[in-house]
């Protein structure tokens, strides 16, 4: 059965695709590590999988697509690994873009891209621009992205609003919050996927993860390609969404 089928089977049933499809891509340095090779080699191999994991979420109806790509945190490494992934992200932008059109899918960010090298920002908004009308799909890209900024970023922007008088602080709920993150027309992941095995969130959407599902690997980001991403959808698909209710009847 194609990978086609099996999506609209599995929507058919019940929406067990997941909509919004969230991935901490990690384990490219192990990857380099046990061949021997640079850890940039590994970053190299695991923007192949990002290509496969744009093409995978199109096969299967995934409509948005959110990929940690470089976090807060990264800053602290070597300058030489810094510059090495901002290139390979200036080479996504030129090579894929016309991905982008054909697929008609749009391009995001999430984080604080002013802390991005000049050349990778202006690649960024060009590619953003281009393809800010398309409906097909959102492509994500979290990049100098902390979940801890976000919702301070967010908190900051509300302050700003009750000072000026604009808002009532009674008026702060959980909608006031959600709607001064970073992209707060997306909707929640419905599922993250985390490579490399470890048992944590890095910082990563701290307050969108809420109710996703969880599925971790131990494959290696660079080795995460069509057949572990069906093996990811296959989970998904059988997991019991309770969102708090006692589970006898199915939450989609
Ligand atoms: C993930 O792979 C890519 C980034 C964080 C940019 P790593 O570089 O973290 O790989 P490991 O965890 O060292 O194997
Ligand atoms: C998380 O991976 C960040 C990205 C995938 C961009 P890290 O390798 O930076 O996370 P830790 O340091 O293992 O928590
Ligand atoms: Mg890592």
């Amino acid at each position: 059965m194609s990978k086609q089928t099996t999506a609209q089977d599995a929507e058919g049933a019940c929406a067990k695709v997941p909509r919004h499809v969230a991935i901490i891509m990690d384990g490219n340095g192990r990857w380099a590590r046990k061949r021997g090779l640079p850890r940039l080699k590994g970053h190299e191999e695991g923007a192949s999988s990002v290509r496969c994991a744009i093409q995978c979420c199109r096969n299967y109806g995934v409509e948005y697509l959110t990929l940690y790509a470089f976090s807060v945190e990264n800053w602290v490494r070597p300058p030489s690994e810094i510059r090495g992934l901002m290139q390979l992200l200036r080479r996504f932008l030129k090579e894929d873009e016309h991905e982008l059109h054909e697929h008609e899918v749009r391009l995001r960010v999430i984080g604080r891209m002013q802390d991005l090298p000049r050349l990778v920002q202006s690649g960024l908004n060009r590619v953003m621009k281009a393809t800010e009308h398309y409906t097909k799909g959102q492509l994500i890209l979290a990049l100098s992205y902390g979940g801890r900024s976000e919702i301070a970023d967010a908190v900051r922007q509300i302050a700003e609003k009750v000072k000026s008088g604009a808002l009532d602080p009674a008026r702060v709920d959980e909608s006031t919050v959600a709607e001064h993150l970073y992209a707060p027309d997306v909707p929640d992941p419905d599922l993250m996927i985390r490579t490399s095995g470890e048992m944590r969130l890095s910082n990563f959407l701290l307050w969108e993860l809420s109710y996703s599902e969880f599925y971790v690997t131990d494959v290696l980001w660079p080795d995460f390609r069509e057949e572990q991403f069906a093996a990811a959808m296959d989970a998904y698909a059988r997991r019991q969404r309770r969102f708090g209710d006692v589970g006898s009847k199915a939450v989609c």
